[in-house]
């Protein structure tokens, strides 16, 4: 199969991609999902190695019986996939699994680095960062420089280079590492990782990148930018239900201490002492693993690597020059971020509709349009807060001002679309004309809608219940019935 063939397959094949909703007008429809930068749908081949591992299944750790053997092996060549797919020599890099996404890696990663290197006290965490890459560091370190965008108000975005330079000036060996995310959650803004890198090591730095958002875009090379520690969550590439992957460089590995204490990461235990294994990942890997996860992970970057993801950035790029200028032309729409050609971005499309807070957005697309977007913050509160800076002010609300009710709340947030491999241009030709729908009825959907809490919007007549659109409970009764 040639690598576009092969690119066509998998973009058909995806679970969940036509799954029907009602809509307002009492039809029923395939969704157009456009929440990936929150979690993709699962690649079916993926998910069929993992099904099918299942007739396999044991714990890893061993190879004295098959199943066992076929699980030991099989993961291996997971943490193999983990490497090859952001180009990370396995004689510089190692691979390791955490958790159910990025969160534990950065965790792991902020207080290991904190303990092994205390005399660098600073850690550099850029504006842009999602929570999961900014907390870890303010709670292990002792000291959190932010580091500014470029640009302002609704185009704030994108690491300033040259405010980053003078800060790495100003605070030179005190640095322990620089986190920054490899692109932005919110705007999809990308950094120069290898740029960054340069300036970091120069004062011995270490760079952690988040490519949590990146990771199902562009190319990663973890050798040519010389990335020391890149964390990612398989959900975020076609594998829900995967965990974190974390990739370091040996020598990092070989500086800090296990973070995680447990089964499988020592070589012998004895009432007086223990001692951790040398042997990497397993010393970084406590307890017994999620190996259909990791394994399903794996033979998604195998199957991207083939097609080679230097395609998918390529046949991303067009979408998002079409939806960004699409909506940007509609009268009333705000998008957010730096311009496409001032700063490359990948597929997440952050914008408001005038007159409509965020959570009525993302309510009538689904409500009447059948188009899943997410909307609020996105864990990204300061750097959310600042694109949406001057309309604000131009409001009378403080940007900033903590615990505000609910009513500012509800302004105080975007809608977001995010791209994935399924994605077509049919599908955001479909958003775009929904979203000039909804600016032309804004009187009529703002009288039946109601708001919820500080984020939701409820229409006043058709709210389905979760249980009328999957029920885990309905499902057993099934099962129950026939075994009855
Ligand atoms: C940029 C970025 N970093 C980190 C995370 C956290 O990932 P997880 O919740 O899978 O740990 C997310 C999730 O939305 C993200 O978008």
């Amino acid at each position: 199969m040639s690598d576009s063939n092969l690119l066509t397959n998998l973009q058909a094949s995806f679970i969940g991609i036509d799954t029907e909703y009602p809509t307002v007008d009492g039809q029923r429809g395939p969704r157009i999902y456009l929440d990936s930068a929150a979690s993709t749908l699962m690649m079916a081949p993926a998910y069929e190695v993992g099904h099918e591992f299942l007739e396999h299944y044991a714990s890893t750790h061993s190879d004295l019986h098959y199943a066992a053997r076929s699980a030991s092996h099989a993961f291996d060549w997971a943490h193999e996939c983990v490497l090859r797919f952001v180009d990370a020599d396995t004689d510089r890099y190692c691979a390791f699994f955490a958790g159910s996404g990025a969160t534990a890696g950065f965790n792991r990663m902020a207080a290991s680095l904190s303990r092994a290197r205390p005399e660098r006290k600073v850690v550099l965490v850029s504006e842009m960062e999602h929570h999961s890459n900014d907390l870890p560091h303010r709670h292990h370190c002792s000291q959190v420089v932010h580091v500014p965008c470029m640009g302002e108000f609704e185009r704030y975005g994108g690491l300033d280079m040259d405010k980053l330079r003078a800060i790495f000036e100003e605070y030179g060996e005190k640095i322990n590492y620089i986190a920054v995310t490899g692109a932005s959650n919110v705007t999809g803004a990308i950094t120069p990782l290898a740029e960054v890198a340069k300036l970091a090591h120069a004062v011995g730095a270490y760079v952690v990148v988040d490519a949590s958002q990146m990771i199902a875009h562009a190319p990663v090379s973890m050798n040519d930018a010389d990335i020391d520690v890149l964390v990612f969550s398989g959900h975020k590439i076609y594998a829900p239900g995967s965990p974190g992957a974390v990739i370091a460089k040996k020598t990092v590995l070989s500086e800090i201490k296990p973070a995680e204490l447990g089964g499988g990461m020592v070589d012998d235990v004895y009432i007086a002492e223990y001692m951790p294994t040398e042997t990497l990942p397993d010393r970084e890997e406590a307890g017994t693993p999620n190996i259909v996860g990791g394994i399903m992970l794996g033979a998604v970057l195998d199957l991207l690597t083939r097609v080679g993801m230097d395609k998918v950035r390529e046949k991303e790029i067009g979408l998002i020059d079409y939806t960004w200028n699409a909506l940007k032309d509609i009268e009333g729409v705000s998008v957010y971020g730096p311009e496409p050609a001032d700063v490359p971005r990948t597929g997440t499309i952050a914008f408001n509709i005038k007159g409509f807070d965020h959570g009525l957005t993302a309510a009538a697309l689904n409500d009447f349009h059948n188009i899943q977007v997410r909307n609020g913050c996105f864990c990204a509160h300061p750097y959310v807060r600042e694109l949406l800076k001057k309309e604000m002010w131009d409001m009378d609300i403080d940007p900033d001002a903590p615990n505000a009710e609910a009513d500012v709340e509800r302004k105080r947030g975007m809608a977001r679309a995010s791209l994935g491999l399924y994605t077509t241009q049919a599908d955001l030709e479909k958003l775009i004309a929904a979203v000039r729908d909804l600016t032309s009825r804004r009187d009529e959907i703002l009288s039946l809608y109601e708001p919820i809490g500080s984020n939701g919007y409820r229409h006043s007549s058709f709210a389905p219940a979760p249980r009328d659109l999957f029920d885990p409970k309905r499902l057993l009764g099934n099962f129950l019935a026939t075994s009855a």
